[in-house]
Order: C-alpha cells, then sequence, then structure tokens
C-alpha cells in the first residue's frame, strides 16, 4: 500500500497547465513532501525519450512506436521517482500521466482499437501507481491553439496537429476523465488567475489541507 497522494495536472495544448504547475511549485516551494514531476520526460533517460517524441524530425514515428515510447517514458519516472515517493508517504503531482496517453494515441490518433492493450501494459507500467486525483484543464482547442500561436516558442509534433486531432483529445479527455479515484474538469477558457484559484481549492481539498 502507497502511503503518499499522486495528483495529476491534464489538458490539452494552451490549457495553461504548464503556468498551472508554475504558480503550484511557488506554492508549495520549500515543501519537501511534495514532489513535481512532468510526463513525458522527468528523468534523464525520460527527458531524452520526450526530446524523440516532441521534435518535428521525427515526423517517419509510427503510432505504434509513439505509444510504447510514452509507455517507456512513464515506465522510467514510475520506477525511478513516483512509485519510491509515494512508498515515502511524499505528495506527487505529475504534470500529465495516463489520461494523456489515452486522449492523444486513442483519441487524437483515433486507434480506439489500441485501449485494450494500453489499458494491460498500462497496468504493469504504473506498477499500483494510479493517481489519486486527476485534475482536467479542459481548454477549447480553437482558443488553446491561438494561446500557442501567441507563445511563438516553437511548436512540437503535437501541437502542429489538425485542429480534428485536438478536437479528439479533448472528447478523449471528457470521456476517460473519471480513470483516477477522483476527478475534476476545470474549465481552462477563463482568465489565468480563475484557473489558479479553482486549481488551489482542488488541491487543498485532495491533501486535506
Ligand atoms: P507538454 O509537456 O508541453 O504538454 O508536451 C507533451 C506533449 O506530449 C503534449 O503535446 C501531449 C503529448 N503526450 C502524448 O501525446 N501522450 C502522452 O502519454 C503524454 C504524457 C503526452
Amino acid at each position: 500500500m502507497l502511503r503518499g497522494k499522486f495528483i495529476v495536472l491534464e489538458g490539452g495544448e494552451g490549457s495553461g497547465k504548464d503556468t498551472q504547475v508554475d504558480r503550484l511549485k511557488e506554492r508549495y516551494a520549500g515543501d519537501d513532501s511534495i514532489v513535481f514531476t512532468r510526463e513525458p520526460g522527468g528523468t534523464g533517460m525520460g527527458e531524452k525519450i520526450r526530446s524523440l517524441l516532441l521534435s518535428p524530425d521525427s515526423k517517419d514515428m509510427t503510432v505504434r512506436t509513439e505509444l510504447l515510447l510514452f509507455l517507456a517514458a512513464r515506465a522510467q519516472l514510475v520506477e525511478q521517482v513516483i512509485h519510491p515517493a509515494l512508498e515515502a508517504g511524499k505528495t506527487v503531482i505529475s504534470n500529465r500521466f495516463a489520461l494523456s496517453t489515452i486522449a492523444y494515441q486513442i483519441y487524437g490518433r483515433d486507434r480506439h482499437e489500441y485501449l485494450p492493450l494500453l489499458q494491460e501494459v498500462g497496468e504493469f507500467v504504473m506498477n499500483n501507481c494510479t493517481p489519486d486525483a486527476y485534475l482536467v484543464l479542459d481548454v477549447t482547442p480553437e482558443v488553446g491553439l491561438e494561446r500557442v500561436a501567441k507563445r511563438n516558442d516553437g511548436l512540437t509534433r503535437f501541437d502542429a496537429e489538425t485542429l480534428g486531432f485536438h478536437r479528439r483529445v479533448r472528447e478523449g479527455y471528457l470521456k476517460h476523465a473519471a480513470i483516477g479515484r477522483y476527478h475534476k474538469v476545470i474549465s481552462a477558457d477563463v482568465s489565468l488567475g480563475e484557473v489558479s484559484k479553482r486549481v488551489d481549492e482542488e488541491v487543498a481539498y485532495i491533501l486535506g489541507t
């Protein structure tokens, strides 16, 4: 039985998820009982896999390869970071986790036939580290993509996908948000301040603080 709490922030491109995670990091700065991480990445190996996955140069990557690389990065993160932290009673807050794979690879890539395989391999990869809570920042794709374009810091392979792809990702999020023990869908079309207030309230509720 793992003692710590595992909270995941999720959302489509331009949902403001990274900003919200940064705000939580500031809010809990100096609190050693909270470990922040991200997916894909969060380990040396995972960050290398992340570069490969996000690079526009990886345009030949097949969907099978993409799916397995996300799972490989997750396996490394779970074993190296998440499982030890939860076992030690720490709280883990991750920027993305398994719900992203359902939203992007199953829905975005339109590979519904891979869902049973993902569920089976996912259990092996997660090794009992099932999130206690998923907070999904729900953004209308048109709004999110406009924010991404304004950031002007280069597009990843996923940012550059079609509007149809991002609409399917959103559908996946909304249909599967309940895979964790607790979930909340928070509208991210509103201001960062409003989203931040909701996220803070939810995290405090989940942590019982
Ligand atoms: P981000 O950290 O900037 O959100 O970039 C990660 C990208 O990877 C994002 O476009 C979503 C995508 N992704 C998947 O397609 N599947 C996954 O399982 C995960 C974790 C991320």
